[in-house]
């Protein structure tokens, strides 16, 4: 049988009786594929892990409790052979052969009729690996096939485009803080497979470096806006590329809905129809302090955090947030895009109550080979932000955590 290799082929089992013997690891391990293949699975085994017995107990398969009986096997479509009875493995084996029923045997896989694959799936793709080399299975070796394949595709790294059910449109992905690894999976797949991307400076800037030739980036910075204002000029160019049929990808720093104008770019391409998906990102306010020792919340130390936007200074009247507020919080405050103004912050912080001993931190660039972090307090930060030449992007971070050491001592 070994001499030529197995021939794959996907089974469609919805509503067909499929019958396992053996109610112990193996049947545990494949007993939710079937389940989610829609078969009528049968299982007969005197004992069962209390996995399997969960799903006898949630319907999902009919237990039969008793050992293998010869006759088990005459109405399957398919079986797996799974106890730990050699004799009663040996006598199945020979009934599905019998009755020709494709029939999978844990103890003896050359004996068998049919071999389970490594399985895997991405976006409705699934991807099954069979070993075919005559001179021995590695199943060691077709599982990491198999998670090379899924990695690839979930990751992008492995690209394949969709060619029936791929559809024009924009992606509106949050890239992270910055660096390359901290996009999600399915923001770095929809990038793989775009053909224009539009870039802010803030993100994951070195992942446009690995992008195809004909995919075409645009640096959002340098839209040219005329009478727009720069917000207009970029929604104008998402929905010229997706109207000529392209896969727009607006690769945005942190999350698309944090301070990111992301809902500002849904609503122009809802208006004109076009479609949109939006992929989260890792933020900032949370990763760069991480990236940077500081926990935003620590027990004992902070029950509660707020991020805040800092790009108008407490006394403007633009200003929409509450800072005296702020200033009897006992939790953490974060502070994006706050470096121009820190010195006004803190300065209406403590006027407003809070210490001026209140541990202050600065993280510029986070997460990248350039990230820095510079402490100070809430009386001091205005000085060393001059001193140290703290300079956008930063997150800033006010209060107690700063102070937590990797010990998990507030310091
Ligand atoms: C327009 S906001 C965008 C925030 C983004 N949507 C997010 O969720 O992280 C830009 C601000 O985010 C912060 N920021 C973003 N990436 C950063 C990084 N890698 N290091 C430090 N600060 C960063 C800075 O405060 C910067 O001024």
């Amino acid at each position: 049988m070994a001499e030529h290799p197995p021939y794959p082929v996907g089974l469609r089992l919805t509503g067909r009786r499929v019958v396992v013997l053996g109610g112990g690891q193996v049947a545990q391990r494949r007993l939710p594929a079937l389940i989610k293949a829609g078969a009528d699975v049968h299982l007969v085994s005197p004992e069962a892990t209390p996995s399997v017995e969960a799903m006898a107990d949630a319907g999902e398969i009919t237990w039969h409790r008793r050992p293998y009986a010869e006759g088990d096997l005459a109405d399957a479509w398919y079986a797996l052979i799974a106890t730990s009875d050699p004799d009663a493995n040996t006598a199945a084996s020979a009934e599905a052969e019998a009755h020709r029923v494709w029939c999978v045997r844990s103890d003896d896989a050359d004996r068998a009729t049919a071999w389970t694959p490594a399985t895997g799936h991405s976006e409705g793709v699934t991807v099954a690996v069979l070993t075919t080399d005559a001179r021995g299975r590695d199943p060691r070796h077709t599982a990491a096939v198999r998670d090379a394949v899924v990695e690839g595709l979930r990751d992008g790294t492995l690209v394949a485009p969709h060619f029936r059910t791929r559809t024009a449109g924009v992606a509106l992905v949050g890239g992270g803080p910055g660096d390359p690894d901290l996009i999600t999976v399915r923001g770095r797949r929809l990038l793989a497979e775009a053909d224009v991307v539009i870039a802010d400076r803030l993100g994951p800037r070195d992942l446009l470096a690995e992008l195809p030739p004909h995919v075409e980036v645009i640096d959002a910075a340098k839209i040219p806006y005329g009478r727009y204002m720069a917000q207009e000029a970029i929604n104008n160019a998402l929905v010229e590329h997706a109207k000529q049929g392209k896969s727009v990808v607006r690769l945005k720093g942190g999350d698309p809905y944090v301070f990111g104008r992301g809902m500002e770019e849904l609503h122009a391409l809802t208006e004109a129809g076009i479609p949109c998906t939006v992929v989260p990102g890792i933020s900032s306010s949370i990763s760069v302090p991480g990236a940077a020792g500081i926990p935003v919340t620590h027990r004992g130390v902070a029950h509660e955090f707020t991020v805040v936007s800092g790009h108008v200074a407490p006394d403007d009247e633009r200003s929409l947030v509450d800072w005296p507020s702020l200033a009897k919080l006992t939790g953490t405050l974060v502070i994006l895009m706050g470096v121009d103004k820190i010195g006004r912050i803190a300065e209406t912080l403590v006027a407003h109550g809070k210490s001026p001993d209140t541990p202050v931190a600065l993280v510029q660039e986070g997460t990248t080979s350039s990230q820095r972090r510079v402490d100070a307090t809430l009386a001091t930060v205005a000085e060393t932000v001059v001193a140290e030449d703290v300079k956008p992007p930063a997150v800033i971070v006010v209060g107690d955590v700063v102070a937590v050491g990797p010990d998990g001592t507030a310091a």
